[in-house]
């Protein structure tokens, strides 16, 4: 399969108006991507946890317009009219217009919401364009009405992935790889794929609480983090270590070792914050209360042998990770100890999901 595959070559002008709804998970990489070439091509393959209840619900309205020389759009957000989302949605509509001939041909009106509070520091961008993605593709089988699942799928990933690079991990779950590697097999730099090996049971239904640390915007952007990646010091090695690291977790997704898990989790999470720290322009994203979770998590599982691990984005909140048969005392523990050090208290429970939906 090449990109040219992606390119819808010829289309009817049937489809006057009409709207379409999809909700769109949030993922959680366990190797993460840190690092792009032109075009959102990564420099190393991640791989990623599907979330559940952190999604973004967007609704694309359509309607068939004269001029056809720009592309016409509207945003809103909770019901309100977002200027601010623009720009992205401009560049995203020009990356992929050559895929989607026929998106200066309609007046679009996309409004979307999310599970999440907006404000909470939780990247939105994931679960965001994959929404965005998945209506724009409910529209092109319109055209296409053979269309296979299998290729609507590949091609959401893949128009998500020009959008913003890990919300190519979004359309599906629960375990999603993005990146060429020899370690997993039919794996693209284009689009994500299901992890197609063997799970151990330890791994099903796995947990995700985020620590809502700082809801502020983020103080770095994915965008100038990734370009961040050129010309540093220790990028040919980082990006070395992801390959390895996700060789790692082959083996132990399949033993289902939970304290090798932990250890490579957070390792990567650490890892990814010291590519940051050791950067030029450098940056520390953590905050004081961050590493107070951190200090205490692995006071705890130290003490009771519980496996908890933690894994970091490019920002401070924290998102400890467990398997669902330890949820009662973790979550106890959570809410006793960390809640203390979450903005306002706030946190959020997740866990592993199967990837986006259709709804109307
Ligand atoms: C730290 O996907 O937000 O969350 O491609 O510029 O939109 P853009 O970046 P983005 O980067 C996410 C980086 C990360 C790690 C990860 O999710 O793999």
């Amino acid at each position: 399969m090449t990109v040219n595959d992606f390119i819808l070559k010829s289309y009817s002008n049937q489809i006057e108006n009409g709207g379409v709804t999809w909700e769109s998970p949030s993922n959680i990489a366990l190797v993460k991507y840190w690092g792009k070439k032109a075009n959102q091509i990564p420099e190393n393959p991640s791989i990623s946890f599907t979330l559940n209840t952190c999604k973004t619900i967007t609704t694309l309205t359509y309607s068939k317009k004269d001029d056809t020389s720009n592309f016409d759009f509207e945003v809103y957000l909770d019901g309100k009219r977002h200027d601010g989302f623009k720009p992205k949605i401009q560049t995203f509509f020009e990356r992929v217009l050559v895929y989607l001939p026929f998106l200066k041909d309609y007046n679009l009106k996309i409004e979307t919401s999310n599970t999440f509070p907006h404000s909470s520091g939780i990247a939105s961008s994931a679960s965001g364009m994959s929404a965005l993605a998945l209506c724009l593709m409910s529209l092109e089988r319109q055209f296409d009405t053979k269309m296979t699942s299998e290729f609507f799928n590949k091609k959401a990933s893949f128009l998500s992935r020009l959008g913003s690079g890990s919300a190519c991990r979004s359309i599906e779950g629960d375990l999603i790889v993005w990146g060429k590697t020899d370690v997993v097999e039919g794996s693209s730099n284009e689009f994500a794929i299901k992890y197609p090996y063997k799970v151990h049971e330890n791994f099903k239904n796995y947990q995700n609480t985020i620590l809502l640390v700082d809801k502020g915007e983020k103080q770095v952007s994915s965008t100038v983090g990734h370009n961040l990646m050129h010309n540093h010091p220790f990028a040919k090695q980082r990006f070395e270590h992801a390959h390895q690291n996700l060789n790692k977790l082959k083996q132990i997704l399949e033993s289902g070792n939970l304290n090798d898990f932990i250890s490579l989790i957070e390792s990567e999470a650490l890892t990814l914050h010291a590519m940051m720290m050791t950067s030029n322009p450098y940056f520390i994203l953590m905050k004081p209360n961050t590493l107070k979770i951190i200090n205490k998590i692995w006071d705890f599982r130290n003490s009771t042998n519980l496996p908890i691990g933690f894994t970091l984005d490019a920002g401070a909140n924290v998102h400890i990770l467990y398997p669902k048969k330890e949820a009662h005392r973790i979550l106890e523990f959570i809410k006793n100890e960390l809640v203390a050090y979450c903005q306002n208290g706030h946190y959020i429970c997740d866990e592993i999901g199967l990837g986006a939906n259709q709804l109307l």
